[in-house]
């Protein structure tokens, strides 16, 4: 496990748990506590999920100390717009029982450019009343990360897409890396879709499975990555990818494999 450097210093670990969908106090739990065993130090969450209370809950009950953490979280697309934003994130800090947040990001840019603005406005803010360490976004294009910084708004630290090799916005996360901007990838495991032939002969050649050989070319392609799991085999699975390297040759067959299987929504409608 080793951290990346965001465009403002700030050091976060290249590998983190999802807790996306996992709803249930128990499971959250568990969840954290094989983790943190595991060696994750990040956790991704967001308003959306609505768990926000239980990842926080589970934190606090492990121990950890706060400073050891890195926590991101995100605004959803409803609370947008720059009182709101304000609003659920003093929320967000409370369900996650913490007074700072690592990494805070902007879940959906949605259709409306100036509420995108005011947004990015109060996430500015409350980087610069030391609230959050860094800010960023999720979903965007380049066009999107126009209207943030074409004012002179700040260079998001971080685009989180979905990124895995049916889907791997490959154009994109080229674009992010020149802007100096963090792709972190989401659905790293294509939501557990990823028993392909090609990833399948890969897992046997490097005597991994497919999810780590997944993984592991998310982090040589130098993504941040955050698969989720609630199974404590898989926990300790998924982060078990530092140990080994995958050819050149591999590489690019994994960069091959895209077929625009997209498993999000249509980013020129989406909007609530
Ligand atoms: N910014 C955004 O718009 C956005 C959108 C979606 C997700 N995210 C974030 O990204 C995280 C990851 O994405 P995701 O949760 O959608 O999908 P994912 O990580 O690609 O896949 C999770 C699924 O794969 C299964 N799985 C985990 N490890 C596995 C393994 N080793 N072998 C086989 N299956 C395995 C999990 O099942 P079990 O849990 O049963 O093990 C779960 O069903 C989310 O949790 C969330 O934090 C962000």
């Amino acid at each position: 496990m080793y951290n990346v450097t965001l465009n403002n210093g700030v050091k976060m670990p290249i590998f983190g748990l999802g807790v996306y969908k996992t709803l249930d106090m128990e499971e959250m739990l568990h969840a954290v506590d094989w983790a943190l065993k595991a060696g994750y130090r990040s956790f991704d969450t967001a308003q959306m999920y609505k768990n926000e209370h239980l990842l926080g809950e589970a934190l606090e009950r492990s121990g950890a100390a706060r400073e050891e953490i890195f926590l991101t979280s995100k605004v959803d697309l409803g609370n947008t717009g720059y009182e709101k934003t304000r609003a659920s994130f003093a929320e967000s800090l409370e369900k996650l029982r913490t007074d700072y947040l690592d990494l805070f990001l902007v879940h959906w840019p949605g259709q409306q450019k100036e509420r995108l603005q005011e947004t990015w406005k109060a996430m500015e803010e409350l980087c610069a009343e030391g609230k959050i360490r860094a800010i960023g976004v999720c979903n965007c294009k380049p066009r999107h990360i126009g209207w943030l910084t074409e004012n002179g708004g700040t260079l998001p630290a971080v685009n989180q897409i979905e990124r895995h090799p049916l889907f791997n916005q490959q154009q994109l996360v080229e674009w992010c890396q020149k802007q100096n901007i963090y792709v972190e990838a989401w659905a790293p495991l294509a939501r557990g879709n990823i028993l392909l032939p090609e990833i399948q002969a890969l897992a046997e050649k490097y005597k991994k499975t497919p999810a780590q050989i997944v993984l592991r070319w998310d982090i040589q392609s130098n993504c941040i990555t955050i698969p989720k799991s609630v199974h404590e085999q898989r926990i300790f699975e998924n982060v078990d990818i530092f140990n080994f390297e995958l050819a050149e040759e591999d590489m690019r067959l994994l960069g091959s494999m895209d077929a625009g299987e997209s498993t999000g929504w249509d980013l020129e409608t989406f909007d609530y």
